[in-house]
């Protein structure tokens, strides 16, 4: 299984701070947003991972993660030239995708508590699996709606009269059917290759299954300031409480067993004096 973290997009609706910054480097809390969705491929046990953005930043995550090799990962780096459309990933990542199956998750989106539903769909995927998530704005989201039996029967992207509150969150797992169809896929009215439209290429060869992920999990939505600043607190309650971190990438590598000891010590001394590293420092102690 590969995996892929698109942290693309215009990120307009952070106007001023998207004119210079890439929204998935924004501080939730105490790391980068990026973090957290590439902590739910790692502790999916995905190790190959493709990260797309526009060249500006791909610079920038090349400094932060580098080839992943101290997080027991290959982690590459691809340039969107332009935001035209989650499902363009596919075509853009048909080399690295090859002949395997691939798990899509979006730079801007936050998982936090029991991971069941991934796990599940990571080890039954057959066509693709995509999750419903209830939401208070269906507005905002591709929408699915459900029969009577809690079948899928449409999908809708950001549709003005929702037929249902359940939002499918950016965390998609497909079979290598997904290259061929987003090779096919015709740009929607505002001009990007739609997630949306794969999903529905699924639900007519009846390939997609569609599970809905309970209140326990929380999905959260960065994509305002307003989001920003609740997630921002919403993780720091937990760790000030725990006092563990949460998306902690070097920690979550050493329990996938992606490194060694050794290695996660090694990695823990080669960074700068911080409550990062306190933290860490810890961590291992008490292992
Ligand atoms: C995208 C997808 C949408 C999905 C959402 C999840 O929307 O197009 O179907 O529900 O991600 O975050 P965007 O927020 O990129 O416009």
């Amino acid at each position: 299984m590969k995996g892929i973290l698109l942290a693309g997009g215009a990120g307009t609706r952070m106007y001023p701070v998207s004119r210079i910054y890439s929204k998935q480097l924004t501080l939730i809390y105490d790391k980068p947003l990026i973090y957290y969705p590439l902590s739910i491929l790692m502790l999916g046990g995905i190790k190959d991972v493709l990260i797309i953005s526009n060249d500006e930043t791909i610079p920038l995550y090349k400094k932060l993660f580098e080839d992943g090799k101290h997080l027991g990962m290959n982690i590459s780096y691809t340039v969107q030239p332009a935001p035209n459309g989650i499902a363009q990933s596919f075509i853009l990542g048909d080399k690295f995708i090859g002949n395997d199956s691939v798990t899509l998750m979006l730079g801007d989106n936050i998982f936090y508590g029991k991971l069941d539903f991934l796990y599940y769909a990571l080890e039954h995927n057959e066509g693709a699996t995509i999750f419903g998530y209830r939401v208070n704005d269906p507005e905002r989201y591709g929408i699915v709606e459900f029969d009577e039996n809690g079948n899928a029967i449409s999908i809708e992207e950001k549709p003005n009269q929702p037929k249902s509150n359940f939002a499918v969150p950016g965390l998609y797992v497909y079979n290598n059917e997904v290259v061929e169809i987003s090779k096919n896929l015709k740009p929607s009215p505002r001009g990007e290759l739609e997630i949306t439209d794969v999903n529905v290429e699924y639900l007519k060869r009846k390939k997609l299954k569609v599970e809905k992920i309970g209140r326990g999990v929380a999905w959260l939505d960065t994509g305002t300031p307003v989001s920003l600043l609740q997630a921002s607190n919403f993780f720091g309650v937990i760790e000030d409480r725990q006092g563990q971190k949460v998306a902690c990438i070097e920690e979550i590598a050493y329990h996938m067993g992606f490194i060694d000891f050794a290695r996660f010590e090694k990695v823990i001394a080669a960074m700068p004096k911080s409550d990062y590293r306190n933290y860490l420092e810890r961590v291992i102690k008490e292992l």
